[in-house]
């Protein structure tokens, strides 16, 4: 995949902000500071595109990006980071039904996990989630130059039963690091984006 054109095109607070042209997307969910924002920069080449927080999990904004003209890549806020108050996490999921339950675009996640771990308990509830709307599910298994080659496959099996996946869903190991992974994670998304 060639990535010509890659720009943010809003930071959205709710939903009247959301872009309205009916062009296909792909939204990135995880927890904080598993690597959501670098997956999207590994994949479209660019070092700094998606803003990485300084303080993880105060993200308050669903963030659009365009690429090439053709398909939106939204970054989420991530979930599961310890200091947030109470009232933070029912913002954050009301934000997340407001666009989950009704994004007429969204044609499928990535959900960005770590792939030294077994998935938290707020990853499953939110592959639960994105199950319970429909929403094709790719798992992304990041970091994976953290791991030995000899890891792989036991960490792999191990997150597809964690998470009960389930036979439509792809797992694609990745790395931000070294770009391991990219063809498939592309090849995966424009089979959702149909672009
Ligand atoms: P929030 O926006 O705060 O939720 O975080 P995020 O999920 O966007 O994570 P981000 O991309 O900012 O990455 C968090 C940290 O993990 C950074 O220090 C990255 O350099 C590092 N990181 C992300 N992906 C990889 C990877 O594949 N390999 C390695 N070694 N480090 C990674
Ligand atoms: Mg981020």
């Amino acid at each position: 995949m060639k990535v010509n054109t890659a720009d943010i095109v809003i930071s959205a607070a709710s939903r009247k902000q959301y872009p309205n042209q009916p062009i296909p997307e792909i939204a990135l969910a995880g927890r904080s500071n598993v690597g959501k924002s670098s997956f999207i920069n590994k994949m479209i080449q660019r070092k700094n595109l998606a803003r990485t927080s300084s303080k993880p999990g105060k993200t308050q904004t669903l963030n659009f990006y365009i690429i090439n003209d053709k398909f939106h890549f939204v970054d989420v806020p991530g979930y599961g980071y310890a200091k947030v108050s109470k009232k933070e996490r029912a913002k954050w999921g009301e934000m997340m039904e407001e666009y989950f339950a009704e994004r007429e675009q969204l044609k499928a996640t990535a959900l960005i996990i770590d792939v030294r771990h077994k998935p938290s308990e707020d990853d499953q509830a939110m592959y639960d989630y994105l199950k319970h709307f429909d929403v094709p599910v790719m798992v992304i298994a990041t970091k994976l130059d953290k791991i030995k080659k000899g890891q792989r496959h036991k960490q792999l099996k191990m997150i597809q039963e964690v998470l009960e996946m389930e036979e439509e869903d792809t797992l694609i190991p990745f790395s931000s690091e070294t770009g391991e992974g990219k063809d498939k994670a592309w090849k995966a998304m424009l089979s959702h984006l149909q672009v």
